[in-house]
């Protein structure tokens, strides 16, 4: 008889996750620290469902604590999965919803913090609202066995401007250990294809001046910079300094 095994995968500030091995069968126990994210996390999904999004699929859940089926792992960033997470991001963010929608969701999240940094700077106001997931990061992009791509790890989501999503998965692609030139070429795929789906939402109009998006990618960097020295993760401080330092950002802008 086949035993069960258990190995924990991360271990954070917000939460422990678990793999649960049987078999061929995988699962994930997510443990939050913090009850605000647990109940995002689920209402994230309960709203994907609703919009018919794929998602992480729920097998038993209660308050601080939810298994999900593993039926897929995380996928490295090239350009098939830059293009798959473009398209998924696109979708997300063309479904409009009303803030009040989620009214669990409305606590402080990354999104919130990167837009209140852009409030508080240059006045900025979101003209449109979305499923915003508020952690895009490769860990989170997982594929399925049947080549099904879906995000994980909805602990930040919101109702927000779907602009933040894609400003962390542009600064994310640059604190990935590539060359800048990789970098570059996987940012400028992900943003054509993303707006390109959404050319009927007309979006790009109001986000491809240069100066706006120079101060939304800067907005985005600084607060991920901040979160990282405060929660001590020093690895990742450390990249979003090379970014700051050398800047990269300038670079694929101008
Ligand atoms: N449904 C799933 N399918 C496949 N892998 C999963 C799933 N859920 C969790 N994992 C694995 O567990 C890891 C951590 O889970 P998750 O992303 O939800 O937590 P986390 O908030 O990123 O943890 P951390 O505190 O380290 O940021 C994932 O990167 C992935 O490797
Ligand atoms: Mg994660």
């Amino acid at each position: 008889m086949k035993q069960i095994i258990v190995n924990k995968v991360t271990s954070g500030y917000a939460n422990e996750v678990y793999q649960i091995k049987h078999h061929e069968l995988i699962w994930y126990l997510k443990l939050f620290k913090n009850l605000k994210n647990y109940y995002r996390e689920i209402e994230a999904i309960k709203q994907l469902k609703t919009l018919k999004l794929a998602c992480p699929e729920v097998i038993f859940k209660q308050p601080r604590m939810v298994i999900f089926r593993g039926n897929g792992k995380p996928i490295s960033i090239c350009e098939e999965s830059v293009k798959e997470l473009s398209f998924l991001l696109a979708h997300q963010h063309s479904l409009t919803l009303h803030r009040n929608s989620i009214p669990l969701l409305d606590f402080d999240p990354q999104p919130n913090r990167i837009l209140q940094r852009l409030k508080n700077l240059y006045g900025y106001e979101p003209y449109k609202l979305a499923l915003v997931h508020g952690d895009i990061t490769p860990e989170n992009l997982v594929r399925d066995s049947n080549g099904l791509y879906y995000l994980i790890d909805w602990e930040e989501a919101t109702i927000s401007d779907p602009i933040i999503d894609l400003s962390i998965a542009i600064i994310e692609f640059f604190a990935m250990e590539k060359s800048f030139k990789e970098s570059k070429y996987l940012c400028l795929l992900f943003e054509t294809t993303y707006f390109n789906f959404l050319k009927d939402h007309l979006i790009e109009s109001v986000y491809s001046s240069m100066p706006f998006k120079y101060f939304l990618y800067m907005a985005c960097l600084e607060e991920l910079q901040s979160w990282a020295i405060t929660h001590n993760k020093r690895v990742l401080a450390q990249q979003y300094s090379t970014i700051l330092e050398e800047k990269w950002i300038q670079q694929i802008l101008y």
